[in-house]
């Protein structure tokens, strides 16, 4: 797949079929994650793989500290469907060794090439940032020293969304001489 095609073809996927993805994949994915540039090359990237009952414990937990929240929490039950629907979801920390910003970028491109790689195999990704909404349940159920920074969902799909609306060149970046 050329890099075009992984770039602009790549899509958000939120519906999966419930095959197994064999681990060597999932691996796959983490090692082109790992090929990411990081702050001082601090590589402060960590992956929680959850499949199975592992999976369905977190989401359990998850579904019921959002019904606690007395709050709006977005299309937090949406993204907790797609966890539990998901038969992988990769939890994504970051070891905030120095307590930098810059450890939070490095995590980020690490995401990025993780989702290229799972889509030139073929497989649908999320990125998911409303576990944000019970950050301190999730740090409490998984007792890391680092930093919640996302969750990924992987999957096989079926589905083919269209791209999603983007700026233009012209609107994201001025050319100064
Ligand atoms: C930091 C971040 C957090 C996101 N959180 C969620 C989420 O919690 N639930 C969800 O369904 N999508 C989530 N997304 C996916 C975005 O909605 C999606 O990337 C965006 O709409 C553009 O669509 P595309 O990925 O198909 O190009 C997130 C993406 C990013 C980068």
């Amino acid at each position: 797949m050329s890099i075009d095609d992984a770039i602009k073809g790549r899509r958000s996927v939120r519906t999966y079929k419930s095959d197994e993805i064999k681990e060597g994949l999932v691996r796959e994915c983490i090692e082109a994650a790992t090929f990411a540039p990081s702050a001082k090359n601090g590589q402060q990237w960590r992956f929680t793989v959850l499949t199975g009952e592992s999976k369905d414990k977190f989401t359990d937990m998850y579904r019921n500290e959002l019904g606690k929240l007395t709050f709006d929490v977005g299309s937090s039950f949406g993204s907790c469907t797609m966890m539990e629907e998901a038969p992988v979801v990769i939890v994504v920390w970051n070891t905030n060794e120095r307590g930098w910003t810059t450890e939070v970028h490095s995590v980020s491109a690490a995401i990025q090439n993780l989702l290229l790689k799972a889509h030139s195999l073929g497989l649908g990704t999320c990125w998911i940032g409303d576990i944000f909404y019970t950050y301190e349940a999730i740090m409490d159920y998984f007792k890391k020293p680092w930093k919640l920074l996302a969750a990924i969902t992987v999957g096989w799909t079926d589905v083919n969304p269209g791209p999603r609306p983007r700026l233009s060149v012209d609107e994201v970046a001025e050319f100064l001489n």
